[in-house]
């Protein structure tokens, strides 16, 4: 390790489990060190903040061996300032973005070094266009917008293609949005909130529902009956459910990044629960009236190969707002925000 790397650093750790002033805190941890061939160390400058990691924080979802204290954080972009001796194509000084495989920690991103071991996750050089907050942005939620899009939407593989983005205005729905439009005649309706509309219009979308207008939902429903294609769903429940799945054509899909609990893990998930949910889903999956798919893997890679050109290229921007990036000792507060449900595209952490 070069000199210029201090032996300690700061990090919000989660301490114990509970509400974000309850378990994290800011506090000086030993700087991971590189010790495996493939590993490197990254000086981290941003993180995208990810739902899955307040509700983990939370102890809302079962996870085994969920120890604290540890550094939540998966998606991240900085620059490399050490590596080991097995690591090809990035040098020290490069600046990189992308994703730990898992953004639940023990050594996550929240912090101001985090070491990835090439081959796992994602890891890709930062093109000079992009900063560092909007690659930190782009790692879990334009992930999980293509898993449920290109591999588990079985969208035609030619002529014109309708898709339903339900939860449009948020970090996946703002990604799923621009997305769907980069897929050859492809219309894209979003559903959001008023406030929201015309950032939704400006990503692309050829139309946009207020999902609070009672009226406009009824005439979606009314009017475009076995239309759709594609159903994305980033908000979960059985009301959306219920409501949209007679949108879709025959082959249509059903493609849930939540499943049948609305904002799924907000509330805690005991074994009851998570036991009658995969019977839901079982049961959709097995006697649907349409395909069900649930974003459950991650294809980390095809942020490397798919995804990271249309960021370069500027097809595909991450939605950030000021009031939503936030420095690491103020995590709370973005962990605040993001469980507030009411952020709009992503929250990111500046280091
Ligand atoms: N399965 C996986 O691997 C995976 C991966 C990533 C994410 N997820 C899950 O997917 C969900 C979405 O993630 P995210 O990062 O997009 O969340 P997010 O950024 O926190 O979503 C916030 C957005 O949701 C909108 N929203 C809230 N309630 C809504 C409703 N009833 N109808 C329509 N929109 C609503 C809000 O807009 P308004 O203020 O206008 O309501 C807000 O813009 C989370 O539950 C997350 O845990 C799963």
């Amino acid at each position: 390790m070069t000199s210029t790397i201090p032996e300690t650093m700061n990090a919000l750790q989660a301490v114990k489990l509970g509400s974000a002033e309850e378990a994290l805190q800011y506090n000086q941890v030993k700087t991971p060190e590189v010790k495996q061939p493939t590993d490197i160390l990254i000086q981290v400058k941003a993180v995208g903040v990810n739902p899955v990691e307040a509700k983990a924080r939370q102890g809302n979802i079962p996870i085994p061996f969920f120890s604290t204290p540890r550094i939540l954080g998966g998606d991240f972009a900085g620059n490399i300032v050490a590596k080991g001796s097995k690591v090809t194509g990035f040098e020290i000084g490069d600046a990189v973005y992308g994703s730990l495989s898992l953004p639940i920690g023990p050594n996550g991103t929240y912090a101001e070094y985090v070491l990835v071991s090439q081959g796992s996750g994602a890891l890709i050089k930062k093109p000079s266009n992009l900063s560092y907050e909007e690659a930190a942005g782009a790692g879990v939620a334009l992930v999980t917008a293509y898993q449920a899009i290109t591999v588990l939407g079985n969208l035609p593989k030619e002529g014109p293609k309708k898709i339903l983005v339900i939860g449009a205005s948020g970090g996946v729905g703002t990604y799923a949005i621009q997305y769907a439009k980069t897929i050859p005649e492809t219309e894209v309706i979003g559903i959001c909130s008023a406030k929201n509309v015309e950032l939704v219009r400006s990503l692309g979308a050829d139309r946009v529902v207020d999902y609070t207008s009672k009226g406009a939902m009824d005439i979606l429903v009314k009017n475009e009956t076995e239309t759709f294609d594609l159903i994305v769903d980033c908000i979960g429940g059985e009301d959306y459910y219920n409501q949209l799945v007679g949108l879709l054509k025959k082959k249509g899909v059903y493609s849930t990044a939540v499943g049948p609990i609305i904002h799924n893990g907000s509330e805690k998930v005991g074994l009851f629960t998570a036991a009658k949910l995969g019977t839901t889903v079982a049961l959709r999956k097995l006697f649907g009236y349409r395909s069900y798919q649930v974003v459950i893997f991650l294809p980390w890679k095809k942020l490397e190969s798919d995804l990271a050109p249309l960021l370069a290229n500027g097809n595909i921007k991450t939605v950030l707002r000021d009031d939503q990036i936030f420095d690491l000792k103020d995590g709370v507060l973005a962990h605040k925000k993001i469980e507030s449900h009411r952020s709009v595209g992503k929250v990111v952490i500046r280091v």
